[in-house]
């Protein structure tokens, strides 16, 4: 057996035989630079050439909607029936530099849509309303015929990824958004084949997964997100995700990244590790790797070169990924490559806690909008004008947006 320790530097040969040509992962950050189609702006291409230049080798764009009306954000980018294939393609192309691979995350906000955009959300189940800022309406329970509808737009959403040029997908099951909601007890309370045991919960991921597989040939890149916990009383546990993971490990997947939390308990965006204190969810990633062969990225509060080094060294985890620290500079992997950074700059955003999860979210977004107009990050930004933007633009687009409501 080599005893050979695995480096940043490292390349990664994936299941589908392609590769990574390092370590670091950017994780999927939600732009929220979508024009009124719900189709990539400049300034969406430009910031994917900015990415691209920073030799991060996986880059996971923000969540991408399989729905018009099921958003994440108002500027969320959709693939659908609106969608403008020669500027997906443009965004594709603006990617690759140098061997970085792009991988599209596919999403469907299930009950996590606020009501401005969308005031009959639905979920496995009828379930009570995020409880957050009283922004969010009581679910409604899909029917039978609205799953397989999902389940056939995030299959052709793969495709999509994949005819504009894109190396690969990432399903996401995280976050507490739809596919998580099905994962989970707390929101999944079904009684036909989609409820009940992990089997059934975890159908409809596995479902898209083998169908996309089929649709997408062997060589295309498929991931999924996932939580190892919701961090809420009867929810999705480490249990569960473990369980989840062992069934995932009979799928043609080429990569699970591990987060934690929801919008109602934000474990994915809290604190800043300190050097020598562990990244967030690292506890959790020997199970995962009993569990499953697949490789694994984790992401969350990546903050110091040697927490990176120690997880790769551990053998447990593949990749690591970042987030915040590359929407402050998204040139932060060369420079951990080559040396020169040791410490990463993602300062932490003071709100009180029922804002925390908004808060972090607001502030990088105003930090992502800069780099895609082609300044610098700005660390002295004062948080409220952050959220004051975040929340006005956002009801401001959901009124003007030109696609059927
Ligand atoms: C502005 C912003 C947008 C985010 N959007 C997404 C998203 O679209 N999909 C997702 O899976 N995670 C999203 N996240 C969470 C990140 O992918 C990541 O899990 C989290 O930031 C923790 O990693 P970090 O400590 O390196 O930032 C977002 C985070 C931020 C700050």
């Amino acid at each position: 057996m080599s005893t050979q320790k695995t480096k940043l530097n490292d390349t990664l040969v994936l299941p589908n035989g392609s590769t990574l040509i390092n370590r670091i992962g950017k994780s999927a950050m939600s732009e929220s630079l979508a024009d009124h189609y719900h189709n990539p702006t400049r300034e969406l291409i430009y910031l994917y050439e900015k990415f691209a230049q920073g030799q991060t080798g996986l880059l996971i764009t923000g969540n991408v909607m399989v729905d018009y009306k099921s958003l994440e954000r108002a500027r969320n980018i959709v693939f659908g029936e609106y969608s403008n294939h020669e500027k997906l393609k443009e965004w594709a192309q603006s990617s690759q530099q140098d061997g970085v691979q792009t991988w599209v995350q596919i999403s469907h906000p299930g009950r996590q849509v606020a009501k401005h955009i969308n005031n009959k959300p639905v979920a496995p189940s009828d379930i009570a309303a995020v409880q957050k800022l009283k922004a969010f309406a009581n679910a409604r329970a899909l029917t039978t015929e609205e799953i397989a509808n999902i389940k056939h737009k995030f299959i052709e959403a793969a495709l999509t990824a994949r005819n504009a040029g894109f190396q690969g997908v990432q399903f996401h099951a995280a976050h507490g958004y739809l596919l998580g909601q099905f994962l989970s007890p707390a929101n999944n309370l079904r009684t036909d084949e989609w409820g009940g045991s992990i089997e059934n919960r975890a159908r409809l991921l596995i479902e898209i997964i083998r169908a996309t597989r089929e649709k997408v040939g062997p060589t295309f890149s498929i991931g999924i997100k996932i939580n190892s916990s919701d961090f809420r009383r009867g929810g999705f546990t480490e249990e569960h995700s473990l369980e989840t993971m062992i069934l995932l490990d009979k799928e043609s997947l080429d990569l699970i990244e591990i987060s934690g939390g929801t919008y109602e308990s934000s474990a994915m965006l809290e604190g800043n590790p300190k050097a020598g204190e562990k990244a967030f969810f690292v506890s959790f990633a020997e199970r995962a790797r009993q569990a499953t062969k697949i490789p694994l990225m984790i992401t969350g509060g990546f903050r110091h070169r040697e927490q990176m080094e120690k997880t790769l060294e551990s053998g447990n985890i593949d990749v690591i990924g970042l987030g915040r620290p590359v929407a402050c500079d998204p040139f932060v992997s060369k420079k951990l490559l080559n040396g020169e950074l040791q410490e990463l700059k993602a300062p932490k955003i003071k709100v009180s806690k029922g804002l925390r999860g908004l808060g972090e979210a607001a502030w990088y977004t105003q930090q992502l909008y800069r780099h895609s107009k082609g300044q610098e990050a700005k660390e002295n930004i004062a948080i409220l004008p952050c959220l004051f933007k975040h929340f006005t633009s956002d009801f401001i687009r959901a009124k003007t947006r030109k696609v059927k409501k």
